[in-house]
């Protein structure tokens, strides 16, 4: 299992305390259950300084899919693994709503990504009107098809499976249609990389430590990326205790 938090835009480099918190609880979790904090770029150096030595790894929001360049405010992959972050998010729905990041696009930065040594967590997900159009299934697919290269390497690639909708909202999806989701993702990467690949395959979108248990023992649910709960260290350790005990339930 992985537990990924991503701060978004929030968080002080001046006040490392809540991340120094998680650190200091990060051994509670089973060794099973990996952890990966992602605060703003601003922070990734004195987090990655802060979790010397812990199980909790750094990553990244966003990366350019350029080595350098011309390319104001962005940041490349190589920068941000230079910092030790060893993972990078790509194509989450507020970059690609925010920014206009197309498939094409997020397919670029997870083999940028990849390059520089990272891991790369694509997100995907489909609106609510496509929801309610009966096309979530397809929207996922497609995203699949288009942000995934051949290129890319099973070994360092991490998908985030983010309904639009679910996102900030409290609103989750059914642990059947989490079921149905997950299912069809699982079985686009067995025909893409084999079964073997083992691609995690996480659930995001207003997960907190009163759901994350009945969403994480949900079928082809390999963990969660998390938004708000991740900001508090208890909330993001208690959803990272859950992963726990489903692993537990699982054996
Ligand atoms: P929330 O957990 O705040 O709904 O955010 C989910 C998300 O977008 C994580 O990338």
């Amino acid at each position: 299992m992985l537990i990924a938090g991503n701060w978004k835009m929030n968080g002080d480099p001046r006040d490392l305390s809540e991340f120094t918190r998680m650190v200091a609880r990060a051994p509670e979790v089973r060794s099973a259950v990996a952890l990966v904090v992602c605060p703003p770029a601003v922070m990734l150096q004195k987090s990655v300084e802060r979790a010397t030595v812990s199980p909790l790894t750094v990553g990244a929001q966003d990366c350019h899919f350029a080595a350098s360049g011309a390319h104001t405010g962005d940041l490349s992959a190589e920068m941000i693994a230079s910092c030790g972050a060893e993972y990078v998010i790509v194509g989450h729905s507020e970059r690609r709503t925010d920014h206009g990041e197309t498939d094409e696009i997020v397919s670029r930065k997870a083999l940028a990504a990849q390059r520089a040594g990272l891991t790369a967590i694509v997100c995907i997900g489909e609106t609510e009107a496509q929801r309610d159009a009966g096309e979530a299934d397809q929207v996922v697919t497609s995203q699949l098809n288009g942000s995934i290269a051949d290129a890319v390497d099973p070994g360092r690639l991490v998908i985030a499976y983010e309904p639009v909708w679910a996102i900030g909202t409290g609103r989750t999806p059914s642990t059947a249609d989490v079921a149905a989701i997950h299912g069809s993702i699982r079985r686009w990467l067995d025909d893409r990389f084999g079964t073997v690949a083992g691609v995690p395959v996480l659930y995001g979108g207003s997960v907190k430590p009163g759901n994350a248990h009945e969403l994480l023992a949900v079928e082809n649910v390999d963990g969660a990326l998390v938004g708000g709960a991740s900001l508090k260290a208890d909330d993001f350790i208690a959803i990272a205790l859950a992963a726990t005990a489903v692993l537990e339930a699982r054996a």
